[in-house]
């Protein structure tokens, strides 16, 4: 038997968060239907975020309460605070996902924060999560590089991943936000993060901007990692990441773990449905995200 690789759905939240298009909540809705229909275990659909900061994921509770919730898929939403998280709570997200940096700049751009500042933040959530039986995600970003401090040195990364292990995280996601890792930054990145946490609890979320999240994918399967965050059309970026462009796209991460030998349970022809949809979502040729 082949071994299963997660892809886990980023497309409705970091796909659609970039969007220069201020998105209509149905068409959210219908991105979400039609991912249900794919053989996601998990997919993101929400970002309980200042809305200030983030206009595109404001209406988070709305694309929660009317999309279908299909049996057996997991609805995850993001919380960088306890607001976001009591909003996460009431729109019943099965699993929130904390999120801090490696770098101080970044953090200070996408949290307001120093890293130290973020990670106080994130307790009383990781806490509430606990008491509330919700499972908790944790995202590190800027893995490998930053757009404000440059390259990232990979004890960061580890320390910040154990941060978030010991606050109650399930499972870690590794962000290269601005899809400038390489394989060799991204194998020493792993390894530094490795001698904290075993890979069956670590996830790869690579941006594509440099055309190389197959080839960083590809070492981390190396690495002994069996989840990795993708978006369907490739859409998205970080909107407080200067040129990240999309997440890698969920169905070439699908059509190479395939020809890798590996199992993922997603349909393709839907998949190619749902990417159809996503990227007739996207702004137009020349516009939306970077
Ligand atoms: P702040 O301005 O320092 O916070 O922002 P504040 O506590 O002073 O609040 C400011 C205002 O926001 C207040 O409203 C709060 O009520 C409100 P006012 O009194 O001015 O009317 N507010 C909220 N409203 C709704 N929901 C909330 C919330 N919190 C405060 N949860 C804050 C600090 C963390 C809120 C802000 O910096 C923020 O929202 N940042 C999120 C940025 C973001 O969403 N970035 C993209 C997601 S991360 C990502 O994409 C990376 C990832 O994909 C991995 C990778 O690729 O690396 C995960
Ligand atoms: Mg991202």
């Amino acid at each position: 038997m082949p071994d299963f690789v997660e892809i886990v759905e980023m497309g409705p939240r970091d796909g659609l968060q970039n969007e220069k298009r201020l998105i209509p909540t149905a068409e959210k809705i219908a991105l979400v239907d039609a991912l249900n229909r794919v053989g996601f275990r998990r997919i993101e659909v929400a970002s309980f975020v200042s809305p200030k900061w983030v206009p595109q994921m404001a209406d988070g509770a709305a694309v929660m309460a009317g999309m279908t919730r299909a049996p057996g898929v997991r609805y995850l939403a993001l919380t960088p605070n306890l607001k976001g998280y009591e909003g996460a709570r009431a729109a019943r997200a099965d699993e929130v996902a904390i999120f801090a940096s490696a770098s101080e700049g970044f953090s200070r751009a996408n949290l307001n924060c120093t890293i130290d500042e973020s990670l106080e933040r994130f307790r009383p959530v990781a806490e509430a999560a606990r008491a509330d039986g919700i499972a908790l995600r944790g995202y590190v970003s800027v893995v490998t590089d930053c757009p404000y401090d440059g390259r990232v040195a990979p004890d960061a990364v580890a320390r910040v991943a154990a941060a978030l292990r010991d606050m109650g995280c399930h499972e870690v996601s590794l962000g290269d936000t601005i899809g400038q890792g390489r394989p060799e930054t991204v194998d020493a990145m792993l390894a530094a993060v490795l001698d904290e946490m075993p890979a069956a609890r670590l996830a790869g979320h690579y941006h594509d901007t440099a055309g190389r999240a197959l080839a960083n994918i590809e070492v981390s399967l190396a690495r002994g990692l069996r989840v990795f965050d993708a978006a369907v059309g490739g859409l998205g970026g970080c909107p407080y990441a200067p040129g990240a462009a999309g997440n890698v796209a969920t169905e070439a991460v699908d059509a190479r773990l395939v020809a890798l030998g590996y199992r993922t349970g997603l349909d393709p022809a839907r998949l190619a449905e749902a990417a159809a949809m996503a990227r007739a979502m996207r702004a137009g040729p020349g516009e939306g995200t970077e």
